[in-house]
């Protein structure tokens, strides 16, 4: 018998999605808090606000922590786009990722799986790791359809961008109902979804497969950090509400960091 491949160790990242919150000040004071409260262990990222991230990136200087965008525009290079931020212009200005359809964009902004697809797409030329989010409704859930909606939104990409391309990329599973609700998914909930969308991506490239970043957002907390974290196919969160508070993100990095 053939001795087992042991699995890799997949460094667990811990993002925060700070949405449209805080101003000039507050984006300060947090980094520099954050700052203060990383000593390796997982990695951390920070997705400020757009006008905040040139002072973000500034003060992020000699740190290892990273910087990445709530979105991004889905047309590559430049011209007469207005209100869109190109993915170049992004790394210009030091972010590694990008977040792409977060279901706050697909629900309120009208983006469907073409416009994350051509998002995820884009967010690649531009050398930026899409962080591509994915989750099921409450009605959803309840008509047993998660499977088939996740199916669909990570099939959308893998058909315009192919397994390849998962190689550079991260996914988050949100189910939408636990965004923001205070009501998180078990960790049994989740680790069933995480280790389907590894499987779909396992069935064209069990390599790329193994290695991948699968997140799990919606209501991650200091409290229910550990328990989702210790999931097999669970390699971190990506955290809304929670990653507003200094102490409150450096506790779920710190669940990250001791897994
Ligand atoms: P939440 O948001 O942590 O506030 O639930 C997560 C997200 O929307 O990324």
């Amino acid at each position: 018998m053939n001795a087992a491949t042991p699995p890799p160790r997949r460094r667990k990242l811990v993002a925060g999605n700070w949405k449209m919150n805080g101003s000039l000040e507050a984006s300060d004071a947090l980094v520099t808090a954050l700052k203060a409260g990383v000593r390796g262990g997982a990695a951390m990222l920070v997705c400020p606000p757009y006008p905040y991230l040139t002072v973000v990136a500034e003060r992020l200087k000699g740190s290892e922590i990273m910087l990445g965008s709530q979105d991004v525009s889905s047309r590559v290079g430049s011209g007469a786009f207005t209100g869109e931020v190109a993915g170049a212009m992004l790394a210009d200005v030091g972010c590694r990722y990008a977040i792409v359809g977060h279901s706050e964009r697909r629900a309120l902004f009208g983006e469907n799986d073409v416009v994350v697809a051509e998002k995820f797409q884009a967010a690649q030329a531009a050398g930026l790791t899409p962080i591509l989010c994915v989750g099921e409704t409450l009605e959803e859930r309840e008509a047993n359809r998660t499977d088939e909606v996740v199916e669909r939104q990570i099939n959308a990409v893998l058909e315009a961008a192919g397994a390849a391309s998962f190689a550079k990329a991260v996914v988050a599973y949100e189910p939408v109902w636990a965004i923001g609700t205070g009501k998180t998914a078990t960790p049994e909930q989740a680790q069933a979804v995480h280790a389907r969308i590894r499987g779909m991506i396992a069935r064209q490239d069990a390599t790329i497969a193994s290695g991948l970043l699968i997140l799990y957002g919606g209501s991650v907390k200091g409290s229910n950090a550990a328990d989702l974290f210790a999931m097999e196919d669970i390699d971190g969160g990506l955290i809304g509400g929670a990653s507003l508070d200094a102490s409150e993100f450096l506790s779920i990095y710190g669940a990250a960091s001791s897994r």
